[in-house]
């Protein structure tokens, strides 16, 4: 699984092979700018699903609920996971939280729409957790999982945890789990596109990998025009119209 936000990555992702497509609430830093998600609005989220969902042939898309229509009432998440469902081509939701969250997932699969728990660190709490921290409490980890699964998430996505702590839920429950920071023994894995491909600047957290350099290849290709249209070499008269 790897997150997409517009419609040419979402196609790439796609076509390489992605099996899901998620559209994070991320979309706030790595593409808006800001230091944390906590400004992404619902309306954003439909932006940028409609675009990946009419991408997607054969990924799965899941959509994050933002902050903080994944915590007010349940009737309203359940109204936003529904325009997700009606609005955009997209397949399920993500909600961070576990146990706290088990009454709202229990209601929103009711209404038909599939959800994906999202437990251990849950970056629409950073201000409560006081920071983006490894989330170390095996036994609370287990019983958000269960609780999350008994309420019918259909995949528990585990953040920022010790592997082994993420082994034991994944031993735990019978849905798949997929990791991010969370180590190899879960049932499928999770990274932030921009991160792997060189598209983020700064700081990223020890548990990504750079895949390659996309930033690097754009940063050439500027230059190139920039050099070219100074030289006068572009256009051609190939790419010109008489
Ligand atoms: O918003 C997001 O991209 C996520 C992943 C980091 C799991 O929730
Ligand atoms: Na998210």
């Amino acid at each position: 699984m790897l997150t997409a936000y517009d419609f040419p990555t979402a196609k790439i992702l796609d076509e390489a092979g992605v099996d899901v497509l998620l559209v994070g609430d991320t979309v706030g830093m790595v593409v808006q700018g800001h230091s944390t998600t906590l400004p992404v609005t619902m309306d954003q989220m439909i932006y940028h699903s409609e675009m990946v969902g009419r991408a997607a042939q054969r990924a799965m898309v899941v959509v994050d609920l933002p902050f903080p229509d994944g915590q007010l009432d349940i009737l309203h998440s359940v109204k936003c996971g529904a325009r997700v469902l009606k609005e955009t081509q997209c397949h399920a939701v993500k909600l961070e939280g576990g146990a706290e969250q088990a009454e709202r997932i229990e209601a929103m699969v009711r209404a038909g729409i599939p959800v994906m728990a999202h437990i251990g660190l849950g970056p629409q709490s950073v201000h409560v957790l006081g920071g983006y921290r490894l989330q170390r409490d095996i036994d609370r980890l287990v019983a958000d999982a269960k609780a999350a699964e008994a309420a019918g998430a259909f995949v528990v996505l585990i953040e920022c945890v010790p592997s082994q702590a993420a082994a034991a839920v994944t031993e735990a429950i019978s849905v798949p789990t997929i990791g991010i920071g969370a180590g190899p023994d879960v049932s499928g894995q999770v990274l932030v596109t921009h991160d792997i491909v060189g598209l983020t600047s700064g700081y990223t957290p020890k548990f990504t990998r750079s895949f390659g350099d996309v930033g690097l290849v754009m940063r050439e290709a500027a230059q190139s025009y920039c050099q070219e249209v100074k030289a006068g070499t572009f256009p051609s008269d190939a790419e010109s119209f008489e």
